[in-house]
């Protein structure tokens, strides 16, 4: 190869380069790929109207969350405090204003599924009823293992409402000949991980993800909790943008998103010293 040549090709390698430069796509303030720390309600209002893809999340049940309590035999000592819940007397109110603002940053072809437990399900439909939004599918998500009851059945399943905005126009990637709607997938096991007292499977997300989007969508979680959504999103070429109201929590999931998993229980008590990871 003659000097030229060799040359001419270095110039051309250094202009693919140059080109590549790559500027952050911005929704509204929120740079996309990150977490952010805020009350949902507020930090909703400042994305634009007709901005966002997918909307996947799992809000607070508006239960008496024992939100350290050892379920399932964990340790109690890895699950962190500090998940907020809603006054149940407020769910209604609470669950009108986010999905109100849900139906205006989506864009005209986009989806939202939203996960639920059984106990303020009714609030959550007659939100959506009242916002406008048209339910595809009512999904039942059943878990493997449930909290040990003496009088009544075992709880072990949760609802997911798959809504769309528009139901003559929406993206439905049909992957599976036969897509029930029915789901069992099992809860992730995190043994001596740190972990945030309830996170979904990344099976599941991913299934909504693969479903509901394409390659460079916007996926939008305003409860992010751990952050399985931006995990998952990530892990699928998709951006996103998630809201958490608990500091700790946005910490840890920003852990998981550059290191691909929970910091292990000795690295906790590292962490613990960088980033107040624990509010007691
Ligand atoms: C059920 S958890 C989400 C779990 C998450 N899907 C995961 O996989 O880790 C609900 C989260 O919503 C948070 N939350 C409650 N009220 C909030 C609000 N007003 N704004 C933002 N986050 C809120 C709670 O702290 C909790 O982490």
């Amino acid at each position: 190869m003659t000097k030229y040549i060799r040359a001419k090709q270095q110039r051309k390698k250094s202009k693919v380069k140059e080109n590549k430069t790559e500027y952050a796509v911005m929704i509204g303030p929120y740079k996309v790929n990150d977490f952010y720390h805020g009350d949902a309600l507020e930090l909703l209002t400042f994305i634009p109207n007709n901005s966002i893809d997918l909307i996947i999340t799992d809000p607070p049940f508006g239960i008496d969350f024992k939100h350290n309590m050892g379920f399932y035999n964990r340790k109690q000592s890895n699950v962190m405090y500090g998940y907020k819940e809603v006054r149940k007397e407020n769910y209604y109110e609470f669950s009108l204003k986010w999905i109100k603002e849900s139906w205006r940053v989506l864009k005209a072809n986009g989806s939202i599924y939203i996960v639920s437990g059984w106990t303020n399900l009714k609030d959550i439909l007659n939100a959506i009823d009242n916002t406008g939004f048209n339910l595809i599918n009512h999904i039942i998500w059943k878990y493997q293992f449930g909290v040990y009851t003496k009088k009544k059945f075992v709880t072990s399943h949760y609802h997911i409402l798959y809504c769309v905005k528009n139901p003559k126009n929406y993206t439905f990637n049909k992957i599976e000949n036969y897509p029930e709607d029915v789901w069992i997938i099992n809860r992730d096991y995190q043994p001596n991980k740190v972990k945030t007292p309830t996170r979904l499977p990344e099976k599941l997300v991913e299934k909504i993800i693969l479903y509901s989007s394409k390659e460079g969508d916007i996926i939008l979680d305003p409860f992010a909790g751990s952050g399985t959504v931006g995990v998952c999103a990530k892990k699928l070429n998709r951006n996103f943008i998630c809201f958490e109201i608990v500091k700790e929590y946005v910490e840890l999931a920003k852990y998981r998103l550059t290191h691909g998993d929970f910091p292990k229980e000795e690295k906790t008590k590292k962490i613990e010293e960088e980033l107040p990871l624990f509010t007691k």
